[in-house]
C-alpha cells in the first residue's frame, strides 16, 4: 500500500522531550506524502474525506530505532556468551563473518535477519554487514525489499583479525569504492554508511582515507567506542600519541563534526571525551544487552542525558541478543538502576519515558526527523494490539505502553508503517 494521505485511528502516544510523553486516546494521526501532518483529539472537518484506517483501541506509536546491529551475526545470536569482547570477537564473531565470502550462506542468513527485522517493531535501523562487497550488496538487495529505511555498511578491517577477514588497506579502499559506486544509487530506502569495524581493525592510512571518502561523498560513519578495558588498553597501546580513544577516532577525522557519526558503547567516556562526543555531534548507541552479555559494564546514560548528548538504543547482535528495543528499553531502565545502586548515587535511574525517547525520538534524531508524531516528522508508526496481555484493572494508557514495553512482542504488532508506506 503506498497512499499519499491517510489517517489512522486509535490510542496514539508519542515522546515530545525525554520526561514527556504525549497520549491522545482515540485520537488521528494524519499522514501526508510521507509525513506526520497532525495528531488530533477530533478529526477536523478538512480531512473528513480521507481515508480513515480505524485500529480501535489499539496504541498507535512511533516506529522503534536500532541504531546499532550486525546483520551477520544474527546466526549466532545467543551462542557463546561465556567471553569478553576481544575473545568473543576472535572465536565467535570472527569465524561467523567469514562465512560471508560465500553469497549462498550471505543470502540464506541475510533473508531471516532480513525479515525478522521486517516483523519487528523497528523502522529504521543503522547496520553492520562484513568486509565483503558482494554479500553486503545482497544483504542491502534483501533489506530493500522490506520496505525498512536503513544505514549499512561493508566493513573495513585490515589489522589484529584472521587473515580471511583482514583487508590489505588498498583493497579495502578499493572494495568500499567499488561497493558505494552501486549501493549509492541503487535504492530508494536503503543507504550506505561508512564503516571502520573499531580502532584495533583499523590502521592509521586505513582510517585518513575512509575519513577523505566520508567527506568527498558525504557520507556518514558508524564504530564502536569504548566499550571494553581490555580494548581501551590495547587502542592505548595501539595509537600511542592520541590523548584517547574519540581523540584518536577525531584526529583521523572519523567523530562527527562534518561527518554524521555513530559510536556503539562508549561506556568509559572520559571527561574531555564527553565534551567532545557534545561538541561534535556525535550518536551514541547505548547497547545495554550487549554490555551485559559481554560483561563489558554500564554506560552512564544519566550523565549523558544531563549533558544532552545525542543518543539512541542500538540492539548490538550477536552480542546482544535480541532484535528487540522494547527489550532495550527495558534493560536501559534496568543498568541503570544497578550503575545508580552498586556504583553511584548521583546517576538516578532512568524513568521508561526517558528510555521509550531513546527508542524512538532519541535514536531518530541521526535520521533526520524521526521517532515522533509532531508535524512534519517522517511517518513512521507502528500499531500494537494489546489485547492478549490480560489484565483484570483498569488501566491509563500510558501505563498499557508501559506493559507493552515490558511485555509485547512482534506478535501483538498489527501495523507497521515507515515514511508513509504500509508494510505490516
Ligand atoms: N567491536 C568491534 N567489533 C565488534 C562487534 O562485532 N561487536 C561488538 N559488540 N563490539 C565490537
Ligand atoms: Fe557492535
Amino acid at each position: 500500500m503506498d497512499m499519499k494521505s491517510f489517517a489512522l485511528k486509535g490510542n496514539i502516544l508519542y515522546s515530545s522531550t525525554p520526561k514527556e510523553l504525549v497520549c491522545i486516546p482515540q485520537g488521528y494521526l494524519i499522514c501526508e506524502e510521507g509525513k506526520v501532518e497532525g495528531v488530533y483529539e477530533i478529526l477536523p472537518e478538512r480531512f473528513s474525506t480521507i481515508h480513515c484506517i480505524d485500529y480501535q483501541d489499539s496504541l498507535i506509536i512511533p516506529g522503534l530505532i536500532d541504531l546499532h546491529t550486525h546483520a551477520p551475526q544474527y546466526a549466532i545470536r545467543s551462542l557463546g556468551m561465556d567471553m569478553e569482547l576481544l575473545k568473543w570477537l576472535e572465536y565467535n564473531t570472527f569465524p561467523e563473518e567469514a562465512k560471508y565470502s560465500d553469497p549462498e550462506y550471505a543470502r540464506k542468513a541475510y533473508s531471516i535477519f532480513a525479515q525478522d527485522m521486517k516483523k519487528s517493531a523497528t523502522t529504521r535501523a543503522c547496520i553492520f554487514g562484513t568486509i565483503h562487497v558482494e554479500g553486503t550488496g545482497i544483504l542491502m538487495d534483501l533489506l530493500e525489499e522490506t520496505g525498512l529505511i536503513c544505514k549499512v555498511g561493508k566493513v573495513n578491517m585490515n589489522r589484529n583479525c584472521p587473515k580471511v577477514l583482514c583487508e590489505e588497506s588498498e583493497q579495502s579502499l578499493k572494495d568500499t569504492k567499488v561497493w558505494l559506486e552501486t549501493s549509492r544509487i541503487k535504492y530508494k530506502n536503503i543507504k550506505p554508511i561508512i564503516t571502520p569495524r573499531f580502532l584495533p581493525s583499523c590502521t592509521e592510512d586505513l582510517l585518513t582515507e575512509l575519513s577523505v571518502i566520508c567527506r568527498q561523498e558525504e557520507l556518514p560513519v558508524q564504530s564502536h567506542l569504548s566499550e571494553n578495558l581490555l580494548e581501551i588498553a590495547f587502542v592505548k597501546e595501539l595509537f600511542p600519541s592520541t590523548a584517547g580513544y574519540a581523540d584518536a577516532y577525531n584526529e583521523y577525522g572519523l567523530f562527527g563534526g562534518s561527518v554524521p557519526t555513530i559510536m556503539a558503547h562508549c561506556i568509559y567516556l572520559t571527561e574531555d571525551e564527553i565534551e567532545l562526543t557534545k561538541k561534535n555531534e556525535v550518536f551514541i548507541a547505548h547497547c545495554p544487552d550487549s554490555n551485559m552479555n559481554l560483561s563489558s559494564g554500564i554506560a552512564p546514560i544519566r550523565k549523558y542525558l544531563n549533558h544532552d548528548l545525542k543518543m539512541g538504543l542500538g540492539s548490538d547482535v550477536a552480542a546482544g541478543d535480541s532484535l528487540s528495543i522494547f527489550k532495550m528499553m527495558v534493560e536501559t531502565v534496568k543498568v541503570s538502576k544497578l550503575l545508580w545502586r552498586l556504583q553511584d548515587q548521583s546517576m538516578t535511574p532512568l524513568s521508561i519515558e526517558e528510555a521509550f525517547y531513546l527508542g524512538t525520538k532519541g535514536g531518530g534524531k541521526f535520521f533526520g526527523k524521526v521517532g515522533s508524531f509532531e508535524a512534519g516528522y517522517e511517518f513512521d508508526a507502528i500499531v500494537i494490539d494489546d489485547t492478549s496481555l490480560e489484565h483484570p484493572q483498569p488501566l491509563t494508557l500510558k501505563q498499557r505502553l508501559e506493559r507493552v514495553i515490558y511485555l509485547s512482542d512482534d506478535r501483538n504488532l498489527v501495523g507497521k508503517f515507515v515514511a508513509g508506506n504500509r508494510i505490516i
